[in-house]
């Protein structure tokens, strides 16, 4: 009903508005602006996580973003080797696993059988399973060793919104309680990051408060048949995000590629007038992948695209590059993908719904996926 939407025409506009609330809603009790993590509920104890050797994170669709995004974090402030895989190739490649071996399985529902069978074989293998889980009770975190459940909130809308926020914000929190157990390669740059994550919900807000060029373009690339995505570092999985909206909303052809990537073959693609959405790392002491992505966008230009950039605010480098700039705040790089994420939902959303689809509802997809 109106009443359950909130006012809302649909759910997924209503979730994505409540991506504020979800994501300090899955940060309360776990993290203090003074630095502190209290991460005890999630049954594996600090001497459990020193032993950890290597960690694996299987999920599925935008979980498996996630897990993509949480590689980077981890590996950067652990110093630990980590792999993500989509859960339906895991255990069919005979993957090397033991008891010093920390499995992650992220699902929003708790219930994906790809997810649930490849922590089956985890188990079966000796590794230590921790299930990201937004649905209480769920079938994974009951099989799964310990759990960190994100607090979202139901979510009704097939596609992920604020589930994949929240399971950024616990992917976060684990990667920066692993590197705090573990003694600090990073020491002052976990501690200002614990604080900097405290505040992510007010970045959220500020985004969706600034978020509204990003409707009117959705509605004026209806008539589009293919939109391309570019990133790099964390912005590729973000990229990746992109497009998947895209596809499961809008039934559109999208592809993401990690912009250094292009020159390999993607960049055959380009055609005049072709919608190219660039997600760009911070600027940052200028940092290398900063300029790279900036020559991607102007190869892409030169050869006709139509460029819809995500940038910092304050970013000019990118301005004279971007047929659309959209501006995001300016975050530490490993969490840009909480705030560089949402514009890619709006467009996605607004672009299904001036084609008159039904976003809650995309053709031939189930909320959760209970067959392999
Ligand atoms: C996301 O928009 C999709 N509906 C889908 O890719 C989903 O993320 C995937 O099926 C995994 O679901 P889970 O997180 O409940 O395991």
């Amino acid at each position: 009903s109106a009443a359950e939407k909130g006012g809302y025409d649909y759910f997924m506009l209503k979730e994505i508005v409540e991506q504020p609330r979800a994501v300090a809603d899955t940060l309360l009790g776990r993290v203090t602006t003074d630095g502190a993590l209290h991460l005890d509920e999630m049954r594996l104890t600090p001497e459990q996580l020193r032993t950890v050797e290597k960690i694996v994170i299987i999920a599925c669709g935008t979980s498996y973003h996630a897990g993509l995004i949480a590689k980077y974090a981890i590996e950067h402030w652990c110093r630990v080797p980590c792999e993500v895989e989509v859960a339906s190739e895991f255990r069919y490649r005979d993957p090397i696993l033991d008891q010093q071996t920390l499995v992650i399985a992220i699902s929003q529902s708790g219930e994906s059988m790809d997810t649930l069978m490849a922590v089956r074989y985890a188990r079966e293998q000796r590794a230590q399973v921790l299930a990201i889980c937004n649905v209480n009770g769920s079938t994974i975190p009951r099989e799964a060793d310990g759990v960190l459940y994100t607090h979202a909130g139901p979510e009704v809308g097939v596609a992920a919104t604020k589930t994949f926020l929240t399971q950024l914000a616990a992917c976060y929190l684990i990667g920066l309680y692993l590197a705090q157990v573990r003694g600090l390669k990073y020491g002052d740059e976990i501690n200002t990051l614990i604080g900097q994550l405290a505040t992510m919900p007010e970045q959220v807000e500020q985004v969706l408060d600034t978020v509204d060029p990003v409707r009117k373009l959705a509605h004026s690339l209806a008539d589009q048949s293919t939109v391309l995505f570019l990133g790099r570092h964390v912005g590729y999985p973000v990229a990746l995000e992109g497009a998947l909206k895209l596809k499961e909303l809008a039934y559109m052809h999208a592809e993401a590629f990690a912009a250094g990537e292009l020159k390999h073959g993607p960049i055959a693609l380009i055609e005049e007038g072709l919608p190219v959405v660039v997600v760009v790392p911070s600027p940052e002491g200028r940092s290398v992948l900063h300029d790279k992505i900036v020559s991607n966008i102007q190869e892409v230009r030169a050869r006709g695209a139509r460029t819809i950039v995500i940038a910092e605010k304050g970013d000019e480098a990118v301005r004279p590059y971007s047929d659309v700039l959209i501006e995001i705040p300016a975050v530490p790089t490993l969490l840009q993908p909480i705030v560089s994420t949402i514009p890619m939902q709006v467009f996605a959303c607004e672009l299904a719904l001036a084609k008159g689809n039904d976003v809650d509802q995309p053709r031939n997809l189930a909320k959760s996926v209970t067959v392999e």
